[in-house]
């Protein structure tokens, strides 16, 4: 049977993405490979709508690889950041910040919590040393869109750089990087670019990205060798995963040109409405009010009573892949439908008729 996957990565990728894995072999250090990975980060800083002042680079690893590129790297003695932390992946940056030893105040809020724009700007206001603002674009164990552009308003106001994991953001919500006074972000192929996982990369500001190798506290994860290395040859500091290099590069090409990453976004948001129409009229309940919903991730609650593990073990006998709840959720029966990847409209229909069979 066929799986379809209605979770938040890996996703199911298009036809061409998965052909291109069956391409000739090549060597990284070669003038095919430089000629790719010129086109890739271009792409890239497309996919994030950077201008001119922007370069991108592909970190070979799952999501977190680039996180931790990011955040191991832009940080010189005697800065702080300011971690603006409402969810798992919040809590990931704070265990890549703490790992690494970089000071830093850790505004928490909880699970499902707007951040308090006031608490973020009174933080700022009162540690000078806060160099980096760090915020979870879309936090997936929510499904929530943080305030993306009124952080990057008070980033810019106090005159600080900005860091913002994309993972599950890039290719499903417009991140608009200079709209939204982004100097730093990261994220991975196999989620909403529907390509593989493994496949993940950072865009930034030149002048961010251009960090001495030496200020960097990871020898492989390190921002600025992998510029300095893309700067000068296209090649990347170590062996890459080669072969995912034509995945992401097809992905990028059927998300900017073939479908265009209005018409992409377009989709995620027609599949998020029938699925989220669909479930209101089974009478589920939303974690989140509507307006605070990414585009690709659903979190919802089963019928009272209703234990969470059966009906994932039940969904997935049906070929359905979702995913359970985390943390706090889980307790209370939650759930989460990602409409991630190559997920049609029809796809979500006959998913609901699926879900309306197990909730019962
Ligand atoms: C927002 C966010 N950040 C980081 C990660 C970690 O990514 P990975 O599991 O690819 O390392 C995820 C994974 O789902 C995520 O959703």
């Amino acid at each position: 049977m066929k799986t379809r996957l209605f979770s938040p990565g890996p996703v199911m990728v298009e036809e061409p993405v998965r052909q291109s894995l069956l391409h000739y072999d090549i060597c990284h250090r070669s003038p095919e490979f430089e000629e790719l990975y010129k086109a890739i980060c271009g792409k890239v800083v497309r996919l994030f709508e950077g201008d001119d002042s922007y370069c991108a680079v592909v970190v070979s690893g799952s999501g977190t690889s680039a996180n931790e590129t990011c955040l191991s790297s832009v940080f010189a003695p005697g800065d702080e950041a300011l971690l603006i932390n409402n969810g798992e992946f919040g809590g990931r940056l704070l265990e890549i910040l703490t790992k690494y030893e970089v000071p830093l105040t850790n505004l928490k809020f909880e699970w499902g919590e707007m951040p308090d724009l006031a608490a973020v700007e009174k933080a700022l206001q009162e540690n000078e040393k806060i160099k980096w603002v760090c915020m979870v674009f879309h936090e997936t164990s929510t499904g929530m869109i943080n305030p993306v552009h009124e952080v990057g308003e008070l980033v810019k106001k106090y005159d600080r750089k900005y860091y913002v994991d994309c993972v599950s953001a890039a290719a499903g919500e417009h991140i608009e990087v200079v709209k939204n006074h982004i100097d730093l972000c990261s994220s991975v192929g196999g989620k909403c670019l529907g390509a593989y996982p493994g496949s993940a990369y950072v865009c930034g500001r030149e002048e961010i990205m251009n960090v001495a190798p030496e200020q960097g506290k990871n020898v492989y994860l390190n921002l600025g060798k992998h510029y300095q290395m893309m700067k000068k040859c296209w090649q990347t500091p170590n062996t890459p995963n080669v072969t995912l290099f034509w995945a992401l590069d097809a992905a990028l090409d059927w998300t900017l040109e073939k479908e265009g990453l209005e018409g992409r976004i377009a989709r995620y948001q027609e599949c998020a409405k029938i699925l989220r129409g669909g479930m209101k009229e089974m009478g589920l309940k939303f974690l989140l009010p509507e307006e605070q919903m990414a585009n690709t991730v659903t979190s919802v609650f089963l019928p009272e009573g209703k234990p969470v593990e059966p009906f994932i073990a039940a969904m997935a006998a049906d070929g359905y892949t979702v995913y359970p709840g985390k943390g706090k959720f889980l307790e209370m029966n939650m759930f989460q439908v990602a409409n991630m990847g190559a997920i049609y409209p029809d796809d979500c229909r006959e998913f609901l008729e699926v879900l309306k069979k197990n909730i019962q």
